[in-house]
């Protein structure tokens, strides 16, 4: 039996795997530049964020229709309860979609589809949370947010995604104050590839209740002091590191070293179609490869629920 956890950091659009994107594409009658699943796994090979992205980007093309949303959905719910999810806090990218002319509506509706049934079709709960594109403009965020109002009983947050260096988090100070007046949780990427100032804004300028990656927190003493002090939860991705180059090899992944610092971590996926995991091969992937013991895999999954957007009650039954 994997162990029960939350999955607190997960892209829906990075679990389009490679045979959905062929079965979406023929559907819609969308042409992909890669002749099969084969040759298209080949494009699978990142040398940092943006490479990652630029493929990310290029495949949504597929994601027409509410029902190609919920299918993905649908999909990445029944991986994730095979290995152990019982909560997944799920991102998406609304401008990836409105800007290709898909509706806001088709998106939420299609994921809706999906989530609303979670529970009864997959033993999972779950939280929908939008996310900005930080290299697009304060403006589109904005628009972004005001055009989502209509579905705010759908959706319990605010993320920031995207390419991060050039993008720090003040350029959105204000779509985030306007999302904490509508009553949005506020959660944002920081130190992926950004530095760690970059996490400190996301703290004092955003507001943020927990921090996507933080990984480069580790070059700052100062604020792992802070992370831990604030028991601030930091959603970090083991084999995205290692597909993005953010780490050399997952041997070289500080994540025992944040453990022993005290750092509220948790483990997660983030773009599992793309990076060779969901959320448990990461859980496995760092207990054989790091050698944490079951106790810190314990640790990390009680973390997992502690730092959700669950209601106590809710988080006890989950568990
Ligand atoms: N980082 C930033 N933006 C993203 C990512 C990521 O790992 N995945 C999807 N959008
Ligand atoms: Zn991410």
């Amino acid at each position: 039996m994997p162990l029960p956890k939350a999955e607190l950091h997960l892209h829906i659009e990075g679990t389009l795997e490679p045979e959905l994107a062929f079965e979406l594409a023929a559907r819609n009658g969308v042409r992909l530049p890669y002749g099969d699943t084969g040759e298209l796994s080949k494009a699978y090979e990142f040398e940092d964020l943006q490479s990652f992205l630029n493929l990310y980007y290029e495949l949504m093309a597929v994601l027409r229709t509410e029902q190609d949303f919920a299918d993905l959905a649908n999909a990445y719910l029944a991986r994730a309860a095979a290995q152990g999810v019982r909560h997944a806090e799920i991102f998406f990218d609304p401008q990836a979609h409105t800007k290709r002319g898909v509706e806001l509506g088709a998106v939420v509706e299609g994921l809706w589809r999906a989530l609303g049934s979670s529970e009864a079709n997959h033993g999972i709960s779950t939280r929908l949370i939008m996310c900005f594109l930080r290299d697009d403009s304060a403006e589109s965020a904005m628009e972004t947010l005001r055009a989502a109002e209509p579905y705010l009983d759908r959706i319990t947050g605010v993320g920031l995604d995207s390419a991060e260096v050039g993008h720090p988090p003040v350029k959105f100070r204000e779509v985030y104050e306007a999302a904490a007046r509508l009553g949005l949780r506020r959660v944002a990427h920081a130190g992926e590839e950004g530095p760690p100032a970059y996490i400190t804004e996301a703290l004092d300028v955003l507001g943020v209740e927990r921090v996507d990656h933080g990984l480069r927190c580790m070059e700052d003493p100062a604020l792992v002091e802070r992370l831990v002090r604030e028991r601030m939860p930091l959603t970090l991705c083991p084999l995205s590191n290692v597909r993005l180059r953010t780490v050399d090899t997952l041997a070289d992944h500080p994540l025992p070293t944040m453990l022993d610092a005290g750092l509220m971590c948790t483990v997660n996926s983030d773009d599992p179609a793309y990076f060779g995991g969901y959320a448990g091969d990461n859980f496995d992937a760092v207990r054989s490869t790091l050698g944490l013991d079951r106790e810190r895999l314990r640790e990390l999954a009680r973390n997992s629920f502690l730092a959700s957007f669950l209601e106590d009650d809710e988080e006890l039954r989950a568990r």
